[in-house]
Formats: C-alpha cells, structure tokens, sequence
C-alpha cells in the first residue's frame, strides 16, 4: 500500500460536490430534493489522459466532480428499474475501497491470502439460509455478480444432477434463463404466461406430459421482470407430482431477483422444506448496494457435481466466476444489520403502498394500469414520447412501461411523474388522431381503460 493513506487519497468530499452531501455528513445521504427538471446526462467524452498532459484540461477530481453532480441531479428521475439507490452506508464503507478484497472460490474453506471477506460472506449466506429455511450445514452459497450468475450457476446445478433434463421457464421469465439454455445447450421448453405475467400451469403440465421420459429442470421466477407476477412454486410442485414426476426427476430453481426480499414478508412461499434445489436473488435490488451482486444458495450435498479442486487458488471452486468482489459480501451484511428482518418488511410494505398509491391514481386519471398483489412493479401505457421515457429512465416492451416502486421512491416522486406524464399526455392526445393503445391483451381488460374497452363496458 506504501503511501496511499485513505485521508489523503480517498477522502470521499475531495470528489463530492458539496450540494450532494449537507456538511459534510454522509450518514444524512438521502435522495435529493432537485429543484429543477434536469436533462438526461450526456456523454462526458472522457478519455485516458497521460498524466504530463494534463495542464490545459479539467483536473481528474473536476471530472469526477462533475459526473457525480450529473449523477445526483437524475437521482430523483431514476423509477424505471428495480435499482435500491437508498443507502446511507457508503462513508462508513469507504475506507474499505484502499484495498483489494477478492473471495476467490470458496466461501467456507479457509483462504490462503488475508484480503478477502469470506467472514462476511458467509454471515450473509447464513442470514439467507435462515431466511429460506434450511440448516447451516445442510446448504451451499456463494456472493454472486448479480442475479443472472444466480440463475447460470442454479441452472448448472440442476443441468450437473439431470444431465438430460429439460429446462422449463416462462415467457416472462428473465432472459438470462434463456442465456443458460444456450450456453449450456440444454432443451428450453417456454411456457406460457397468463395476462398478469405468471407461469401457464395448465400449459406446464401439458408439456411435462409430453416429455414424461425425460427428468424437468423449473426455473420458478418469484417476481418476472416486467410485470413482477409470481409463480406459484406449490401450484408447480402439485403438477409436477401430478405428472407423475419423482423428486429425483426434477429440479427446480427459484429466481427470486428482486421479490426475495419481499415475498418471505407477505405469502411465505420460498422454503427449502420443500423440494426446490436453489434459490437467487439480487443483492443490488430490493436491499441495496452500489456495485451488482446477488446471493445463491443450494442443498450442500448437490454441489459435490461441481466442485473442482484448484491448486492455484489452494481451494475448491464450484462456483461461476474466479475473482469475486470481497467489497459487496460486506456492504450486504452491512445493510442487513442496519436494516433487520423488520426494517425490510416495512420497506416491503411502503413500496406497496406505494405502487398502490400510483397505480390509483392512473387509474383514476383513466390511464390503463397493472400492479400484480404483492408487487412493486406498476405496468401502464407506453408514454407517446422517448424524450419522456428517457427523461424518467423507463424500462418498455411493446405498448407497456412500467414503474418500480423501490424504496426511496416517496410519494412526491411519484407525484411528480404523475403530473409530468398528464401534462405531456394531454399534448400527446389532444388532436384526437392519436389514441393511447389498447393494453386489453398485455394487462388485461380489467385493467385497460383505453376508448374501444370504454365502450365495450
Ligand atoms: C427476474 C429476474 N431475474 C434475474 C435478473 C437479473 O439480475 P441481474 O441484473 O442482477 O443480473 C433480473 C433483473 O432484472 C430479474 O428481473
């Protein structure tokens, strides 16, 4: 480390524009009131510069200074995907970044070299185990990336225990579930979904009868991306049982990205007591953290099909990735403890009050709109204009945009974009030549208030 000293090197207000932080305290870090409606950030052209040219241009910290200024004024315009960007934890984290922390493979033996954080990884993977009912010794996990490297590694383990196996998902499944079935060249059945986004069980069954020779590997996703429906795991279980397919027939993966955190507080539904083989989910969504990471865990005695002995590392690695980031294991438990089982499940209960709260009032404004029980994910019409879209960050497919209500999104934000969206709404539509789209078939006639469902009512 030599003659980096964090007060000198890192000291965090050197690139934080004083307007982001009040004096000085980062605990007080909340999302920012911003006055004015900002633009869109902009390319910042930045280039490697080499360190003798320099003199004409802006200094590195200007340029920093700058990108977090732009960054902090769109905080308050960032609604359209399932990104926690509420942590008041960072500065006391910070310090953490003047070294080098890599939980190279894996997590429960013991390493070799000191700049890893497996103590803390291994805290967090047993607060999950805890959370998905299984016994600390009876499970294996790991820190991921993200989600997607949850769902690869649980539909490896699946493919390593039922290596003829056909891996079933949803049309509304993520579409790293498809990316498996590629890399791994497995058979990919896609099964219907319902208007809400939920898994087609009657369809599920029809196609585990028709391959009744050879064994299912389910991705269940508890919480699709678009529209956040869950699949009901004891809904496919039942037809799997009633397809007459044995325990050591199938595998099932539960994809629980951004709802892991949210279902255990409503309908607990994701338990290891049940047949399941493993269960994922983001660690950057529902609970927070500022770099990509997720959690896997699966039934320790499964995870012996994958396991390799690698001498270079003095380890044993099953998992996806080499290096792995020591940083996130750290700022997941971090937030754990501050928050508690009972601050996330009043996290969970604002963020659908919230979602509630918005989907009523487009609603009421005669704007078509879904919001599935237990979700924080609003689905409305696409808005007739990308600079709107881009402006609030919204994710579209076809003629829907959705809405996720994480936590820190407050009521004013939301109000905000209501009436931004009626007032260019009212530009979009007023000639009278344009119409917004009928939804019928994307969310359901309930939902769809466009002028044809108006008039069939
Ligand atoms: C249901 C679901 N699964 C997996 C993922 C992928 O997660 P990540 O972006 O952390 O890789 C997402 C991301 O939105 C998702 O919604």
């Amino acid at each position: 480390m030599g003659s980096l000293s964090f007060e000198k090197d890192f000291e965090p207000s050197v690139v934080t524009p004083r307007g982001l932080i009040a004096n000085g305290d980062f605990g007080e870090m909340k999302r920012l009131k911003v006055a004015t409606p900002t633009t869109p950030r902009k390319n910042l052209n930045v280039a490697v510069t080499e360190p003798g040219s320099r003199n004409d241009g802006p200094s590195l910290d200007c340029i920093l200074m700058n990108y977090i200024d732009t960054l902090s004024q769109r905080i308050n315009y960032h609604i359209g995907y399932p990104v926690n960007i509420c942590y008041e934890h960072y500065a006391s984290l910070a310090p953490l970044l003047q070294f080098h922390l890599n939980n190279c493979g894996d997590p429960f033996l013991q390493n070799t070299v000191d700049f890893h954080s497996e103590d803390f990884e291994v805290a967090v993977l047993n607060w999950f185990a805890d959370l998905w009912e299984i016994e600390k010794d009876q499970y294996w996990g790991y820190v991921t990336n993200g989600g997607t490297e949850g769902n690869l590694h649980g539909i490896l383990v699946g493919r390593e225990l039922l290596p003829t196996g056909i891996l079933y998902a949803s049309k509304d499944s993520h579409y790293s579930v498809a990316k498996a079935a590629m890399m791994y060249r497995m058979d990919f059945e896609m099964i219907n979904t319902s208007v809400h986004g939920e898994m087609d069980y009657s369809d599920l069954k029809a196609r585990l009868l028709q391959n009744k020779g050879k064994p299912a590997i389910i991705n269940v996703t508890i919480g699709t991306t678009f529209k956040g429906a869950v699949d009901d795991l004891d809904i496919i279980l039942q037809t799997l049982k009633d397809c007459g397919y044995t325990y050591d027939q199938f595998y099932i993966h539960c994809d629980a990205a951004l709802n892991g955190l949210i279902i255990p507080f409503i309908k607990n539904m994701i338990s290891f007591k049940k047949p399941i083989g493993s269960v994922t989910i983001s660690g950057h969504k529902f609970l927070g953290c500022p770099m990509p990471c997720g959690i896997q865990i699966t039934r320790k005695s499964y995870i012996s099909h994958l396991s390799t002995k690698i001498e270079y590392i003095a380890s044993v690695d099953a998992t996806i990735s080499g290096s792995r980031n020591g940083l996130a294991p750290i700022f997941l438990w971090y937030s754990l403890c501050m928050k508690g089982r009972a601050g996330l499940q009043q996290d969970a209960k604002i963020c659908n009050e919230n979602a509630r709260y918005l989907k009523g009032r487009l609603h009421k404004a005669g704007i078509s709109a879904m919001l599935n029980e237990s979700s924080i994910i609003v689905v409305f019409e696409r808005p007739n204009d990308p600079k709107f879209i881009r402006h609030w960050q919204l994710s579209c497919t076809r003629d829907m945009a959705h809405v996720v209500v994480m936590p820190g999104i407050t009521r004013e934000t939301i109000d905000s974009f209501f009436n931004d969206l009626m007032q260019e709404r009212e530009k979009w539509y007023q000639v009278g030549t344009t119409l917004p789209p009928c939804l019928a078939d994307d969310i359901g006639s309930q939902n769809c208030l466009c002028s044809y469902q108006k008039m069939r009512h």
